[in-house]
């Protein structure tokens, strides 16, 4: 039996550009495009790590990710995925990576060099930290100042000759600070320096930084963009001269690519991240308002609370489309207080990770992470628990929740 399309089948006028289409229709047909050779309309699963070279390759360049040669620099889903996330995104071009981390690694390491400084946030993922804090200054004598984003004067006397980036978190990770992405953008190409944005926490349609003149937008995809907790990658987006050389540097030679079987269940997953994220943001905000209103919870930090220090820039950045599903919050007492009442839980599990279908909490300990001692004073008495509102009805959530304070203390 062949395998090739039906004969009758008559070529169809190309796709739309994406670019003119709306977001929801975006996350359905970017970077989809009819497979020519079984004429699927879905792109395939290619499982392969190399494709046929062409006729004379005596004189190719093995470092190019140009055209499809082996997967390392260009397979066939990650392609696509590509396409579709900088559709998303609003950028020019993306490189997909295996982690998120590697994504961020890949910024760092191509547009950064031995004698050059970066400021960065003073709260943001803990690798994030670990690379500046340490890895980086200590193996490539790379610079780095840590700065509280929000104080911008801060921001700005910490800029030296040598700042070659700026680096933080839309909503950062795990304190929720909201980080004035237009103002850091401002001061760092005054200074000749790029913004670099992880977006996990805030991803399209949401929010897209390089509209509000980002360099560079990172996001683990392991989180939102793919949002069903099976698959782990990263992607870098933004102009075509940024973005090419991180594909040639940090993917190909350093190499931690993306499987096609993650890049093709990540284009799977993000065709439903508009709908998500709807449910997630709604969830969010009604649990949080629940917690903050039970004498029982020591604190909760959640942008969409007027009570969080930077309610009012979450508001104009996100233009009212919501405050994100990631929230952080500690039950009244100490470690122990807060283990007795992970361990009520019922429906939301205690588990790292964030942005899947399912909700997940973590207690994280009050000292001893990178940058803990930035962390705003309720953390650091307290400890917190960082939760991740997923996709269940918000009235079994807030149950579960509720059933879980009433465990921890008992009347
Ligand atoms: C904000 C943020 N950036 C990056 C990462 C790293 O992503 P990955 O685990 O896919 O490497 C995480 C992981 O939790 C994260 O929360």
């Amino acid at each position: 039996m062949s395998t090739a399309p039906h004969p009758s089948h008559t070529p169809r006028p190309d796709k739309h550009d994406p670019s003119t289409l709306a977001f929801a229709t975006q996350s359905v047909h970017a970077g989809n495009t009819v497979d020519e050779g079984t004429g699927a309309v879905r792109t395939p699963l290619v499982m392969a790590n190399s494709y046929l070279l062409p006729d004379d390759p005596s004189t190719m360049d093995w470092s190019s990710a140009d055209g499809l040669v082996y997967t390392r620099s260009s397979g066939a889903n990650q392609v696509r995925l590509q396409t579709k996330l900088a559709a998303l995104e609003g950028g020019e071009d993306a490189v997909v990576f295996a982690t998120g981390v590697a994504a961020l690694h890949g910024v760092f390491f191509t547009h950064l060099k031995s004698g050059d400084h970066v400021v960065v946030s003073d709260v943001t993922y803990e690798a994030v930290w670990r690379l500046f804090g340490e890895l980086l200054p200590e193996k490539y004598g790379i610079q780095a100042t840590f700065v509280d984003v929000g104080d911008l004067d801060a921001v700005r006397r910490a800029m030296r000759p040598n700042t070659k980036l700026v680096h933080a978190e839309t909503i950062a990770n795990p304190t929720t600070k909201v980080a004035d992405i237009a103002a850091l953008a401002d001061i760092a190409h005054a200074a000749g320096a790029l913004l670099s944005v992880d977006s996990t926490f805030t991803p399209p349609p949401f929010y897209r930084p390089l509209r509000d003149g980002a360099d560079l937008v990172v996001h683990s995809l392991t989180k939102y963009i793919n949002g069903h907790g099976d698959a782990m990658g990263g992607v870098v987006i933004g102009a075509g001269d940024l973005v090419g050389p991180i594909r040639g540097e940090a993917m190909v030679e350093v190499g931690g690519v993306i499987s096609p079987f993650n890049a093709w269940l990540i284009m799977r997953g993000s065709v439903t991240l508009p709908l998500r994220l709807r449910q997630h943001f709604a969830s969010a905000e009604k649990v949080a308002a629940f917690l903050e209103a039970d004498p029982r919870v020591a604190f909760v930090a959640y942008p969409g609370l007027t009570s969080h220090p930077q309610h009012q820039l979450a508001l104009r950045q996100f233009d009212g489309a919501g405050y994100g599903a990631m929230m952080a919050f500690a039950v009244n007492g100490g470690p122990d207080a807060q283990n007795r009442f992970v361990a009520s839980l019922r429906i939301i599990t205690s588990a790292v990770s964030l942005g899947h279908d399912e909700s997940l909490i973590v207690h994280v300990g009050t000292t001893g992470r990178g940058g803990s001692e930035h962390y705003p004073e309720p953390f650091r008495m307290f400890g917190h628990l960082r939760l991740s509102v997923g996709l269940e009805d918000a009235d079994d959530l807030i149950a579960d929740l509720r059933a879980a304070l009433d465990a921890t203390f008992p009347s």
